[in-house]
């Protein structure tokens, strides 16, 4: 290619070593290549840099490893103040006494502003570079929220919670109420003209939502052109009560399908499927819905520990979750190995035909897996949006003198902190 052509594309070129996930068993590791950008978007990987990229600019990392950003498909902004405590109680009484306190509190926006502001330049510094956000059901404190994140340059969803019923008095709202100010805080995000964060329709789940507001999201939804993300399936308290409060669904999704909030006409999160039964995971399959799946959330509340290499095996959409505040730290190295540690606790402690997740596995939840919830995102591969991290993983020391690439992968996702996260792209640009 000659000069001219490069005239119009804004590029450049990472120089380090490089690790990325093709599929959920095939990690690439190159102790020394070159990662291209064109435009925002990953030209690929190469052991020498080809000629047609030759006059775009190159920063040299040396002997630094550069990632995919991590991507977190699960995560409470409006917990973030007590993450780390509270972790006694199972998930109905963990609501009651923890989360819903303290997300009420962000209706002062006072609070909610240095809250948040806590929680955005902690997931600034660490290695996630996109995020699915829950707020709280307050709509002016959840466009705080987003003006702090658009400001990042992070790319994330983020959603006003919905709650209509089994909620305390300081804590609710009515079913016109929560859809009218859904509505507004819609069109308000619509006039906002960000270019980061968008919103996602958040009904907390079926236990918090009567039929109609449910069926008002899913209008909403469609209208409006956003995606859903709840909960499903964590608890086996919380399934029972779900067969209570809605006997006529085949099972838990069902309460979501049948308001058009389960993937079917958009894209879906849904957290944690402990518990999925085969028809459940036949539809979230069919429907394409995410799964995030949040192991130390899981661990913490005692809900137990998702079937994730089935989940994967069968081919279904899954992704890593941070959940705090069920889980304690935004950091997806966590996330990856604590879906480690989980797997091989099911397998011993619990059942042996479902196998643990291996590191390759947990690098693509990570990555890839939870990056296609935002589109060609996750990897370096051509046409992947160049969402990278750049580790310094020298102060993890080590003798070794074979370790390539991807040990030191290995070794980054059971040591590294945000300390170690010393550079950040999403989507082309260069955030420190
Ligand atoms: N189910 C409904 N709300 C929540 C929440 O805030 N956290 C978790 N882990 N599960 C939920
Ligand atoms: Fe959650």
């Amino acid at each position: 290619m000659t000069e001219e052509n490069h005239e119009n594309r804004e590029g450049f070129v990472l120089h380090g070593a490089v690790v990325y996930s093709k599929d959920p068993r095939t990690l690439m590791a190159y102790d020394d290549a070159y990662l291209v950008c064109v435009d925002g978007v990953s030209m690929g990987v190469f052991s020498k840099l080809p000629d047609e990229y030759a006059d775009l600019p190159v920063e040299d990392f040396y002997d630094k490893l550069i990632i995919p950003g991590l991507i977190d498909l699960h995560v409470h902004a409006g917990q973030y103040q007590y993450r780390g405590i509270g972790m006694d109680a199972e998930l109905i009484d963990w609501l009651n006494d923890y989360a819903f306190p303290e997300e009420a509190r962000h209706s002062d926006l006072d609070y909610a502003e240095r809250a948040y502001d806590l929680f955005v330049e902690d997931l600034y510094v660490g290695p996630t570079t996109r995020a699915a956000v829950y707020a709280t059901i307050d709509p002016d404190a959840t466009l705080g929220l987003m003006d702090m994140l658009e400001d990042t340059g992070l790319k994330t969803c983020v959603g006003k919670i919905n709650m209509d019923r089994n909620a305390p008095d300081y804590y609710i709202e009515t079913t016109e109420e929560s859809l009218e100010m859904t509505r507004a805080w819609l069109e308000a995000v619509g006039e906002s003209g960000y270019r980061n964060t968008g919103a996602i329709i958040t009904p907390r789940f079926t236990p918090c939502c009567t039929r109609e507001l449910m069926n008002g999201l899913g209008e909403l939804s469609k209208e409006f052109g956003v995606p859903v993300q709840s909960h499903l399936s964590e608890n086996l308290r919380e399934i029972e009560w779900v067969k209570e409060l809605e006997p006529e669904a085949s099972f838990y999704g069902d309460t979501y399908e049948r308001a058009g909030l389960f993937g079917a006409s958009g894209r879906c999160i849904m957290a944690h499927c402990v518990w999925s039964g085969e028809e459940e995971l036949a539809l979230m399959k069919k429907n394409g819905v995410f799964i995030a799946h949040c192991p130390e959330s899981n661990i913490n509340i005692r809900s137990g520990a998702a079937p994730v290499t089935r989940y994967l095996e069968m081919g279904l959409r899954v992704g890593l979750g941070s959940d705090v505040a069920g889980g304690s730290t935004t950091s997806m190295f966590a996330a990856m190995r604590t879906a480690i540690f989980a797997s091989k606790l099911r397998w011993r402690l619990m059942d042996q035909s479902v196998r643990q997740l291996t590191f390759p596995e947990a690098f693509y939840l990570a990555t890839k897996g939870g990056g296609a919830f935002f589109g060609n995102v996750g990897s370096f591969e051509k046409g992947f949006e160049f969402d990278a991290v750049v580790i310094e993983d020298e102060p993890l020391r080590t003798m070794r003198k074979e370790k390539g690439a991807g040990e030191r992968a290995e070794r980054v996702i059971y040591l590294a902190d945000d300390r170690h996260v010393v550079g950040k792209y999403v989507a082309g640009r260069k955030l420190f």
